[in-house]
C-alpha cells in the first residue's frame, strides 16, 4: 500500500505564491498533513516536488511495480504536457489528479487538462484538502472499494 505524491512546478512556492488563489499553506505543511492522514489510513506515502517535466516523467516511469497509486498535481504541465500524460498512460499504476484551485473557474487556458483522460479521476478546488481527499480516493482504489 504505497502511494506516490508528485507536486509539479512552482508548488514549492506555496505559501507566498498567489495566496489569493492557492491560500497561505506551505508545501511542507501539506506534506505533513498527508503523512498524518496516511498513517491513519495505513498507507505509506512518498512525496516529491519537481519543476522539471523530464524529472516528472522519469519518476512516473519508476513508479511501476513500486507504488499502488499516484497522486499527482501536475500544476502547469496539466494543460500541455503530453509527455507527462504518456508516462501516466505507460505505467500500470492508477493516478489521481489533484488541483488546489478549481481550474474550471479560472482562465480559459486552465480549463483543459491533458492529464484527466489517463487519470482515474480528478479532485480540484478544495485547496490543501484536495490532496487529503485524493489520499482517501487512493485508499479506496487500492482496496478495490466502490461507492
Ligand atoms: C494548479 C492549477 C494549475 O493551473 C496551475 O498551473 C498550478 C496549480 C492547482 O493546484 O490549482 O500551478 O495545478
Amino acid at each position: 500500500r504505497q502511494v506516490l505524491v508528485i507536486h509539479g512546478p512552482n508548488l514549492n512556492l506555496l505559501g507566498r505564491r498567489e495566496p489569493h488563489v492557492y491560500g497561505n499553506i506551505t508545501l511542507d505543511t501539506i506534506n505533513t498533513k498527508l503523512a498524518e492522514k496516511a498513517e491513519l489510513l495505513n498507507l505509506n506515502v512518498s512525496v516529491l516536488q519537481t519543476n522539471h517535466e523530464g524529472v516528472m516523467v522519469e519518476e512516473i516511469q519508476k513508479a511501476e511495480g513500486r507504488f499502488d497509486a499516484i497522486i499527482i498535481n501536475p500544476a502547469a504541465f496539466t494543460h500541455y504536457s503530453i509527455a507527462v500524460r504518456d508516462a501516466l498512460a505507460a505505467v500500470n499504476v492508477p493516478a489521481i489528479e489533484v488541483h488546489l484551485s478549481n481550474i474550471y473557474k479560472r482562465e480559459e487556458f486552465r480549463h483543459h487538462s491533458v492529464i484527466s483522460p489517463v487519470a482515474v479521476g480528478q479532485i480540484a478546488g478544495f485547496g490543501a484538502e484536495s490532496y487529503i481527499m485524493a489520499l482517501y480516493a487512493a485508499d479506496c482504489l487500492i482496496r478495490g472499494d466502490k461507492a
